[in-house]
């Protein structure tokens, strides 16, 4: 079952100039609500804008989502090795890659080549993702209670296994719970092992295979959907009281500009109190809407996106550095987007901090001022 992808939405680029000592935070973010509004008047191109290396800026590895072929896309590299100090793999180290030819024929050719990728240009490593429950059925399918186990501990061991040493840490398990927060998902582990016995088997399977990594527990809408939020947050208590070797937070983030004004942020506050380190995991902020009466501007859509995600990175600025683990878009370029599979998007989308020729969008720089608050 495909999962069901967050929001969709449109972007525009934007450019602002250096200020004198650098990029002042009220300069980049001042500049990037004015330039919002050049998008009115079409024919004026703003000057270019440059923004600092995101990853000299942040408080943490800054990462972004990456497929194995970018890494022969010379303008992607260029941009990688400029912003970029840790890496997602963006479905190349999943099921639906790795066991596509069967269980007894795993292909790790691809995370293999990400990983080498990394430890070359100096990034780490965030494993993503051991199990998730919109992959893996029909290669499990057909196997008897005591192959099935065998299969699934097997399978974290091989790949948790395979790049102990070299993996900082691990999505264990990603999205457990349903869209309308009212429970876990009924998925083929939990049909095996329970909803929360499959996500402890999981993780204490993943402790075995790597000792060191930071496990971390991976959702979406946990700020923009309460219900899904209050039950991430008892799925975390419950886990953590039975002993369970979850170590981090993996807050997505696939936003949207219509999240109501301090959402996010009341979120930031109430998942920090686990005391855990927290991954921003999967940033985006699509303009669209599903609404199809809405004829907002760009520049309206734009200042409604960099409010959204200055929320955002200023919540995680506020944490502990001890719980800021690593901040990560889900692509550089808006080109880069999964937005842009499946026809989900007329080509407007700019959900991402990097336009299509690589050069900084708004997003960038309200990226760029809120680390530095
Ligand atoms: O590149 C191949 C192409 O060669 C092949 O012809 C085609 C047909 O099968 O597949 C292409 O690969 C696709 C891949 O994206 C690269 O575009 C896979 O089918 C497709 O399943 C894969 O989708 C990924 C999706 O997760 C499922 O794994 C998206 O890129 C990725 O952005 C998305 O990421 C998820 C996170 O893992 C979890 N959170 C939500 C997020 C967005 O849905």
């Amino acid at each position: 079952m495909k999962p069901e992808t967050p929001h969709p939405s449109r972007f525009a680029r934007h450019l602002l100039p250096q200020g004198e000592k650098g990029w002042s935070r009220r300069a980049l973010l001042g500049s990037t609500l004015a330039l919002a509004a050049c998008d009115r008047f079409a024919s004026a191109e703003p000057t270019p804008l440059s923004v600092p290396p995101l990853k000299s800026l942040a408080p943490c590895p800054f990462g972004t989502a990456i497929k194995a072929m970018q890494i022969d896309d010379p303008d992607w590299a260029t941009l990688a090795r400029a912003n970029i100090s840790q890496l997602t793999p963006e479905w190349e180290m999943k099921m639906e890659y790795i066991l596509a030819d069967g269980l007894d024929r795993p292909r790790f050719d691809r995370s293999d080549r990400i990983a080498a990728f990394a430890e070359a240009n100096g990034m780490a490593l965030h494993g993503h993702t051991l199990i998730w429950y919109a992959q893996g059925e029909e290669a499990f399918s057909g196997l008897d209670g005591a192959e099935f186990d065998r299969a699934f501990d097997g399978y974290i061991a091989a790949l948790a296994g395979r790049y102990r040493g070299r993996a900082r840490s691990w999505d264990v398990v990603n999205e457990p719970i349903l869209d309308d927060g009212s429970g876990l998902r009924d998925c083929h582990w939990s049909r095996r092992y329970g909803h929360d016995g499959y996500i402890l088997r999981a993780f204490e399977r993943a402790r075995l295979a790597d000792p060191n990594a930071v496990l971390f527990l991976n959702e979406y809408n946990q700020e923009s959907v309460p219900a899904k939020g209050a039950q991430f947050l008892k799925l975390v208590e419950r886990l953590l009281k039975a002993g369970c070797p979850l170590q981090g937070l993996g807050l997505q983030s696939h936003l949207w500009i219509d999240i109501k004004e301090g959402a996010i942020a009341a979120f930031m506050r109430q998942v920090a109190q686990f005391g855990l380190p927290i991954h921003v995991s999967e940033l985006d902020c699509t303009l669209r809407s599903d609404n199809k009466l809405d004829f907002r501007s760009q520049a309206d859509r734009i200042t409604r996106q960099t409010a959204r995600v200055s929320e955002l990175a200023e919540a995680f600025m506020t944490l502990p550095e001890t719980q800021r683990f690593a901040f990560t878009v889900w692509g550089l370029r808006d080109t880069d987007s999964f937005y842009r599979q499946g026809g989900m998007d007329d080509g407007r989308d700019k959900p991402l901090p990097f336009d299509s020729f690589s050069r900084p969008n708004p997003m960038a720089a309200a990226l760029a001022a809120a680390f530095q608050t």
